[in-house]
């Protein structure tokens, strides 16, 4: 299905909902489930096209991964036992699986060549492959290895100590990963704190891991041992239904089981800055991350600036922020996004583009966006781009449209989120 049509919405949302499992932590369960020895058993895994091509991955190199619905369990001798894989492997759309399998791949003694779709082939490959190839991984592809295609011919990697040039938690684990295959203790000190799933993840699976403000040490070449993971609900896929909840008139929904980790909880801070009622209650830890419910109601929003450390926080979710913006009473002003630049898309220009089209006020900068608030949505025909944040983005401004939307590529949204118009049904009155 390339377009579909979307209705304003007559009635307002309401009800309790789960959302799927996070797409960073289910990853990481993967790639960590598959380095352990042992048997892992991943529950609430996020069945979206990114983590598959994670599981296949890993399923070349010779690990028995058996996935029923959203449950995984993995079965795999360790490190040692991984594969020479005899195909190149498809990364599909996935930048999380091309950084953090980079990082594993410069340590394992054998050959892989990677390749992606049009987007990912886009997408900047030497922010990792730099670092790897200092700690002695051997990784070569387009353009001296900045783009994919990519191979690399692991080995002995010696341990470094690496300040990222760029706030990107894939970067500073995909370092990890190779940390904890090197000689040596590796060192990753950053700027700004990035999402820490991975920290965590080391610590859930008995690994050896220290955290010391921005900086992080791994000891190299520890035997990892498998366990058992739930992974919380993704907080960037509830971002979109908090954003519903908030402009749509007289709603009110409550999203249950969802992570809270404070490296991903820049969207509560901003919401909350934005005047709309938001309740957040944190119930329990599992695996190292915060669990708990948010509960948003429709409200009289308030333009803000976006900008600084927050930015990291919340980079996933400045698409559907910026949707918020547009019905906020004032301009609200993002900087220090430039990273929007290098997603699925340039997130920056896509979000301008496709909101200006359905009726929006947004210009875009070099590092960010200024949108003028009290913008009616018209409705009409915007694509995703193959973006799955792009076409939710869509899919909310749709509600709010004062006539139809056709949404172009709407297949891009199972990358993070299968049931996304069902779950948008069940919270239909
Ligand atoms: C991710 C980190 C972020 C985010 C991406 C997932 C991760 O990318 O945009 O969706 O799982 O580590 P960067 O770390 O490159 O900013």
């Amino acid at each position: 299905m390339n377009q579909i049509t979307l209705h304003p919405i007559t009635s307002p949302l309401v009800g309790n909902m789960l959302v799927p499992g996070d797409k960073s932590i289910s990853h990481r369960a993967i790639i960590f489930g598959s380095l352990a020895k042992g048997t892992t058993v991943i529950s609430h895994f996020l069945d979206g096209e990114d983590c598959m091509r994670t599981i296949h991955a890993f399923q070349a190199m010779g690990v028995k991964i058996k996935k029923e619905e959203q449950r995984v369990t993995i079965e795999s001798n360790g490190v040692e036992a991984l594969e020479e894989p005899l195909k190149p492997i498809n990364l599909g759309n996935s930048g999380t699986t091309a950084r953090l399998l980079l990082g594993v791949l410069a340590g394992l003694p054998f050959h892989t060549t990677l390749f992606g779709d049009e987007s990912l082939t886009k997408r900047p490959m030497d922010r990792v492959a730099v670092p790897l190839r200092e700690m002695g991984a051997k990784i070569d592809g387009r353009f001296n290895g900045k783009y994919l295609p990519i191979s690399t011919r692991g080995g002995q990697l010696q341990a470094i100590t690496f300040h990222p040039p760029v706030k990107s938690a894939q970067v500073k684990s995909g370092v990890l990963l190779a940390g904890l295959l090197a000689n040596g203790m590796t060192e990753v000190i950053e700027e700004t704190k990035t999402r820490d799933h991975t920290e965590n993840m080391f610590q859930a699976f008995g690994g050896e891991i220290s955290i010391d403000g921005n900086k992080i040490s791994v000891k190299g070449e520890q035997t990892l041992t498998g366990t058992d993971i739930q992974v919380p609900g993704d907080i960037s896929s509830a971002a979109f239904f908090l954003v519903a909840a908030a402009i749509v008139p007289g709603s009110k929904i409550t999203i249950t089981d969802v992570g809270l980790n404070q490296t991903r909880t820049g969207i509560i801070d901003v919401l909350q800055k934005m005047n709309v009622k938001i309740n957040v209650e944190e119930e329990k830890f599992i695996g190292g991350e915060p669990i708990g419910k948010i509960t948003v109601e429709s409200s009289d929003i308030k333009a803000t600036d976006i900008d600084g450390d927050i930015i990291p926080r919340m980079i996933d979710e400045i698409p559907i922020v910026a949707l918020l913006a547009t019905q906020a009473k004032g301009t609200t002003i993002i900087r220090d996004a430039e990273e929007l630049r290098y997603k699925e898309t340039d997130r920056i220009a896509s979000v301008v583009h496709t909101l200006n089209k359905l009726g929006a006020k947004i210009e875009a900068t070099e590092d960010g966006m200024i949108i003028e608030g009290g913008t009616p949505i018209t409705g009409g025909e915007a694509d995703s781009h193959g973006d799955h944040r792009i076409g939710m983005m869509i899919a909310i401004a749709s509600l709010i449209a004062k006539s139809d939307t056709i949404l172009h590529q709407p297949d891009s949204i199972n990358i993070s989120y299968p049931t996304f118009f069902d779950d948008l049904a069940k919270l239909k009155k």
